[in-house]
């Protein structure tokens, strides 16, 4: 066993918490029963860097209990859950490198730990592994069958990649896949940043101006939630259609700029960087909120707000920072800033991320995706493909039947009508 953890001590809690995450991820439950016959990962070496939760846990051994030698790394230094790493080391045999905290330094030595593993198959969430292997461990890129993305800001950049011709390796672009970002992106985040949010600050979110940078599906789902909780919440975009879109939703849109003045809570869902930048920070009420539920901490320019303060107080609350920051229009006065997490995400950093349930559905679609590499590798090219489409039916029909819930049939009639274009008015 190999390890870098903050404590074994805390495996017996950790422990728990996976085994309770377990119960509400049914399909992965069934997945890793029948693995555990077929055995299709044997001979497969992996190394997944992804937030270390109790449902990365449960992944993690059903990637084992299907033949993987497996090592665990951290993919962001605030979402470790220490119990959660102790009990996969302690009672699930797992190989874990990740302390929550953990500094930038540290973050990158546990990613080499992951790449001296020697893996034939990765799995990332945010493509920091996928970068290393095509900078400092080039060498060992030929080695890799197939490598997994969990999310929307890895997929842009291995893209980019892909579009700059230097990618070396095949990836499955699980983050695309309809079982991942329709639910994990649009539900999980929902929720879980307002848990993030509420457990930081305790403030009651009915009848709050709440500013939403980014209507993809997290900031949809972030948006909505939002609004059944009594918010009235306003949308900014970059993009026209996701603007319309937000419109038509019954959301007011207009630019960061403007919606600056009015936002008692602001959060970043954009996956791009310096969203809210210092000519917004200007611009805002006292005792406004801001953090992130991005990937990346770079959507919050927290360099330019460090400028503007002219005190910083630390841990005001757990996860809060308060600026002190001048008031524009009358030097003599201050007003105060509040940053959540340190602009990390939010919902991993205060809360625990996305529910089990929903994650079940992203887990499942990433095992198997990790069977199809393990089964088709020698075919694959070195490009980035989306998840096999009976992929995402299988984890649809198996979700809808852990809910008890039955779909109807296509009729022979109904079959032959969709396959015909003679039939018209
Ligand atoms: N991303 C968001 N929520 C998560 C969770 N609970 N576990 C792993 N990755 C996540």
């Amino acid at each position: 066993m190999r390890y870098d953890i903050k404590n074994i001590k805390l495996a017996a809690v950790g422990k728990k918490r996976i085994e309770w995450a377990f119960k509400d991820m049914p399909v992965l439950n069934l997945v890793k029963a029948r693995w555990q016959k077929e055995k299709p990962l044997n001979g497969v070496r992996l190394s997944a860097c992804l937030h270390v939760t109790a449902e990365t846990a449960n992944l993690v051994r059903t990637l084992k209990a299907g033949g993987a030698k497996v090592l665990l790394c951290a993919s962001n230094p605030l979402s470790t859950q220490d119990d959660v790493a102790a009990g996969l080391v302690k009672d699930f045999g797992i190989n874990v490198y990740a302390i929550h905290g953990e500094n930038k330094n540290i973050y990158y030595s546990h990613l080499e730990k992951a790449l001296q593993f020697k893996p034939n198959i990765t799995m990332d969430d945010g493509a920091d592994l996928l970068w290393l292997l095509h900078t400092k461990y080039k060498k060992q890129v030929e080695q890799i069958w197939g490598s997994m993305e969990e999310t929307t800001t890895g997929v842009i950049r291995l893209k980019a990649l892909e579009q700059a011709g230097k990618l070396q390796a095949p990836i499955i672009a699980v983050n695309d896949a309809k079982t991942k970002n329709m639910f994990d992106n649009r539900y999980g985040t929902g929720q879980s940043t307002i848990d993030g949010i509420i457990r930081a600050t305790d403030i009651l979110i009915a009848g709050k101006n709440v500013v939403v940078a980014g209507y993809g599906w997290c900031g949809r789902g972030f948006a909505s939630r939002a609004r059944g909780m009594g918010a009235k919440v306003i949308i900014t975009e970059v993009d026209e259609i996701k603007a319309l879109e937000a419109c038509m939703d019954g959301f007011q849109v207009m630019p960061m700029k403007q919606a600056a003045r009015l936002g008692d809570l602001f959060c970043t869902l954009t996956g791009n960087t310096g969203v809210i930048r210092e000519e917004h920070f200007r611009l805002m009420k006292d005792k406004a909120i801001v953090c992130n539920s991005g990937h990346f901490d770079v959507e919050i320019n927290i360099s330019e707000l460090n400028k503007l303060a002219v005190k910083i107080n630390k841990n005001v609350r757990n996860n809060v920072d308060e600026y002190v920051i001048k008031v524009e229009s009358q030097k003599s006065k201050v007003k105060s800033i509040y940053l959540l997490a340190d602009g990390r995400l939010i919902n991993l950093a205060a809360a625990e991320g996305h529910p089990a349930s929903v994650m079940d559905m992203s887990f499942s679609t990433q095992a198997l995706a990790c069977e199809f590499v393990a089964k088709n590798y020698q075919k694959l090219e070195k490009k980035i493909y989306n998840v096999p489409t009976e992929i995402e039916k299988y984890v649809a029909d198996l979700k809808l039947k852990s809910m008890k819930i039955s779909i109807d049939k296509l009729t022979k009639e109904q079959e032959k009508y969709l396959r015909s274009w003679e039939i018209g008015t």
